[in-house]
């Protein structure tokens, strides 16, 4: 892996090039949002991210968990991905859903790991669970009351794109790690946000690393 920006070096690992303050309080959790894109900015092939990542995005994946307590990501992602639980004992998965339709037998539920994000008037669910907002969640009430009821500091959101585009729209995002595959997807995958209002979120180019033709790019909130 080597770093192109900033000062340009050869052998670098993840862990150095990744390795951040990250400065999430309990009054407002650090949000990092981590996503694969393809050259024509698709986040899918095939209906999952898989076939756009490799084995260092799958690495980088890990170690951007690891500085993380608390994983965000939207309902859908969670059923097309198959997500598991959390492999380290102090994280929770936290899942963004407007109804918390979901199969409780699976492992990510009967862990004891996962978080029900849903709007005050949606069902009751059968696992801890945050609440915020009407018909819809709202985020940044949200992640106060993960921060004030599970102690999250550093969230890890990792998609998918309806997810991120709640978290643009509510001006959330303090880092976002987008890996850049190299290929040309075609199809209608979605970009990294949708539903979002249009705006303008400067955000500042922290490093750029390549591996096997992959770019590996960080970026942080400029404000
Ligand atoms: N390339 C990448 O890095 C990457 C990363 C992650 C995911 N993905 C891919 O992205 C696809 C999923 O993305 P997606 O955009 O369809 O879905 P998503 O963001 O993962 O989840 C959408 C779901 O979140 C809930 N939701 C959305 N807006 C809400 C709101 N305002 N309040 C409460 N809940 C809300 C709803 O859940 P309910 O249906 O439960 O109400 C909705 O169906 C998958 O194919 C996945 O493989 C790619």
């Amino acid at each position: 892996m080597q770093r192109l920006f900033p000062h340009p070096a050869d052998d670098i690992t993840l862990l150095e090039a990744y390795s951040a303050e990250r400065p999430g309080s309990a009054e407002r959790p650090w949000v990092s949002l981590c996503m694969v894109s393809s050259l024509d900015g698709s986040t899918v092939v095939d209906h999952t991210s898989r076939g756009l990542s490799n084995p260092t995005d799958q690495a980088l994946l890990l170690v951007l968990r690891s500085f993380a307590d608390t994983i965000l990501v939207g309902a859908a992602t969670v059923r097309h991905e198959n997500y598991g639980p959390p492999k380290a004992a102090h994280q929770r998965i936290a899942v963004v859903s407007r109804n918390g339709d979901f199969d409780f037998d699976l492992p990510l539920f009967t862990s004891g790991k996962a978080i029900i994000v849903l709007p005050e008037n949606a069902p009751a669910v059968p696992v801890p669970s945050v609440r915020a907002g009407t018909d819809t969640v709202d985020l940044a009430l949200a992640l106060s009351a993960l921060a004030r009821d599970f102690g999250s500091r550093i969230i890890q959101a990792e998609g998918g794109a309806t997810l991120n585009g709640m978290l643009v729209a509510a001006d959330l995002v303090d880092e976002l790690n987008l890996t850049i595959s190299p290929q040309l997807s075609g199809g209608n995958g979605s970009r990294l946000t949708v539903g979002a209002p249009a705006s303008a979120q400067r955000m500042r180019l922290a490093h750029v690393l390549e591996d096997d033709g992959f770019l590996f790019t960080r970026y942080l909130r400029a404000r």
